[in-house]
């Protein structure tokens, strides 16, 4: 089975890190991984142009790095996404990666991709509420839905302001390791 965890922040940060053990732990129980660094990528956002939902059209207008993450998608079995909090929700990319996955929909809502797919989320922040991590939890599972995939769970990170802070939560990265090992179950 093929896991491929996206991770939304900049810096090889602490969702990253949360998003690796995650891989780390699917690897360990025989997954095939792949992590992708979002914002290493060129994607543009969503124009809302109407292209993808056109007669004879099954993707987006725009030709950059989205249409070889649209495949790696395809081919997963399992995604894991990761993302910082920025101002009590998730970091600009993820919305972008988001608003673009609108071409791998169908107008009557169908998939245009594989569907069975499996999800865990990564979330971190430095001290905010809890609650903005289950937020963006509720909301990345609500777009999941649209495309049938099963929450297998979430890892929060908190009072995690320093780029490399998880890296000392031993206990974390022993559950992001778990959640990824339930990922192949
Ligand atoms: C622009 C910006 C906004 C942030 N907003 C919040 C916030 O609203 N609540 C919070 O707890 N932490 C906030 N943080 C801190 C980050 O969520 C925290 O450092 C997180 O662990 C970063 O993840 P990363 O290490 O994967 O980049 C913010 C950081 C930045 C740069």
């Amino acid at each position: 089975m093929k896991v491929l965890g996206i991770s939304f922040s900049y810096r090889h940060g602490n969702s990253q890190a949360l998003v690796e053990h995650i891989l780390k732990g699917a690897k360990d129980a025989g997954a095939e991984t792949e992590l992708i660094r979002f914002c290493d990528l060129e994607v543009k956002n969503c124009k809302g142009c109407g292209f993808c939902k056109a007669p004879g059209n099954d993707t987006c207008s725009i030709k950059d790095d989205m249409q070889d993450l649209y495949k790696k998608i395809d081919a997963a079995d399992a995604l894991v996404f990761g993302a910082p909090v920025y101002f009590g929700r998730m970091n600009a990319p993820a919305y972008t990666f988001i608003d673009r996955l609108y071409a791998k929909l169908n107008p009557d809502f169908s998939l245009r991709i594989s569907g069975g797919k499996k999800m865990a989320v990564a979330v971190t922040c430095g001290g905010g509420p809890e609650e903005d991590m289950e937020n963006i939890n509720k909301y990345l599972t609500t777009v999941g839905g649209f495309f049938g995939w099963e929450s297998k769970g979430l890892i929060c990170g908190n009072g995690l302001m320093e780029k490399d802070a998880v890296l000392k939560c031993g206990d974390k990265l022993k559950e992001a390791e778990k959640l990824g090992k339930s990922l192949t179950e």
